[in-house]
C-alpha cells in the first residue's frame, strides 16, 4: 500500500512512503475550495491552458460564497483555464450556477452549466471532442458521501490515453462509518459508488487506511502514476478530525509538489507567478507541457 507525502519534505518526484504529520497549517473544510483554486493557479501557469469539469459544482455553503470552488476557479486570474463543465442536480442551485456562468463569461471562454446527475451527463461532456488528448483537463468530485459513481471516475480516467484527467476526489471520512451503517435502503448507491460488491470491508478500516486504499485504487486500477489522499479537517475540532479526504490523482511528476505547496500556502495571500517559478523549479519561464 502507498504511503503518504510528509508535508513538510521536499517532494521526491516518485511517490515516497512518507505518513503525514499533523500540518502546522491545516486546511478547514471551509478553505477546501481555497486548496483546489491555489493548485490550478500553481498547475495552469505550466500548462497555459485548461479545461475543468465540476461534478457537483452547487455552493455547499449557500451563504459563504469565498468557500464555492466554481466561483473560486471561474474567478482566479490569469484566467488560462478556457473551458468548463459545471454539473448539478438540484434544481435550486441552478440559478446561482448560471448567475456565476454568466458573469464570468469572457472571450474565448465556455462555460456550460449540466443541469441533472453529473453520472448521467458524463458520457455526453466526454463524447463531445473537446476535450481531447492535448487538452490539460482537472475535474472536481466533490460529492457529500456516495453521489459519485465508481464507474464515473473509470471513465474520466479513461478518457485519454496520455496525461489522464486530472482528479480532485471527495472521500467522506468524517462520517462514512455512518452513513455505511445506515445505508440499508441505498445498499444499490454504496454499490454503485463503490463499483464492487465488497464495500462492507470500508466499516471495519481505520480511516487512514481507507484513504490509503482509496488512492491505490487510483493507481492500481485506474493507472494513475501519482495518487494521494490530503487530510481536510474540522476546524471546531481542531487538526484533529479529519472529515474528508481529498484524494488527488494525476500523471504529472509536478503534480504532488505543486499540491504539497497548495495546501500550505491556500490560506495566505497569493504568491507573484515569478516567485513560485523561481522557488519551486529555480526558472523564471516554463515551457508549455
Ligand atoms: C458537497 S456539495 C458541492 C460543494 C461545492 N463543490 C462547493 O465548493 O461549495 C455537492 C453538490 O452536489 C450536488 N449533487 C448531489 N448529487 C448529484 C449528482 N448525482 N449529480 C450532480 N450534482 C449532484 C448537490 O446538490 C450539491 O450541490
Amino acid at each position: 500500500m502507498s504511503r503518504q507525502y510528509d508535508l513538510f519534505d521536499k517532494l521526491p518526484i516518485t511517490d515516497k512512503p512518507i505518513r503525514f504529520r499533523t500540518p502546522d497549517r491545516p486546511i478547514w473544510t471551509e478553505n477546501k475550495s481555497k486548496l483546489i483554486e491555489r493548485y490550478l493557479y500553481y498547475f495552469v501557469m505550466i500548462t497555459k491552458h485548461g479545461a475543468y469539469i465540476d461534478g457537483f459544482a452547487g455552493p455547499q455553503y449557500p451563504d459563504k460564497h469565498d468557500a464555492w470552488a466554481a466561483k473560486l476557479v471561474l474567478e482566479s486570474k490569469p484566467p488560462f483555464l478556457r473551458k468548463f463543465w459545471l454539473c448539478e442536480q438540484d434544481r435550486e442551485k441552478l440559478p446561482q450556477l448560471y448567475h456565476l456562468a454568466a458573469a464570468c463569461k469572457q472571450k474565448g471562454r465556455a462555460i456550460t452549466v449540466v443541469p441533472g446527475d453529473f453520472n448521467r451527463n458524463l458520457d455526453g461532456i466526454l463524447a463531445n471532442g473537446e476535450i481531447t488528448e492535448k487538452m490539460a483537463t482537472f475535474c472536481l468530485l466533490d460529492q457529500h458521501t456516495f453521489e459519485c459513481e465508481w464507474v464515473s471516475v473509470q471513465k474520466l480516467a479513461a478518457h485519454k490515453k496520455g496525461n489522464k484527467i486530472e482528479l480532485f476526489y471527495f472521500l467522506a471520512t468524517g462520517w462514512l462509518e455512518r452513513a455505511i451503517a445506515g445505508t440499508t435502503r441505498n445498499m444499490q448507491n454504496i454499490r454503485k459508488w463503490w463499483g464492487r460488491d465488497d464495500w462492507a470491508v470500508l466499516a471495519t478500516m481505520r480511516s487512514f487506511d481507507r484513504a490509503l486504499l482509496f488512492a491505490d485504487r487510483f493507481k492500481e486500477e485506474l493507472g494513475y502514476k501519482h495518487a494521494h489522499a490530503w487530510p481536510i479537517y474540522n476546524k471546531e475540532a481542531g487538526a484533529k478530525r479529519v472529515m474528508y479526504h481529498m484524494i488527488h490523482a494525476s500523471d504529472h511528476d509536478e503534480a504532488p509538489k505543486l499540491m504539497s505547496r497548495a495546501y500550505r500556502k491556500a490560506n495566505q495571500p497569493k504568491e507573484d507567478l515569478a516567485e513560485v517559478q523561481q522557488e519551486m523549479f529555480g526558472v523564471t519561464t516554463f515551457q508549455k507541457i
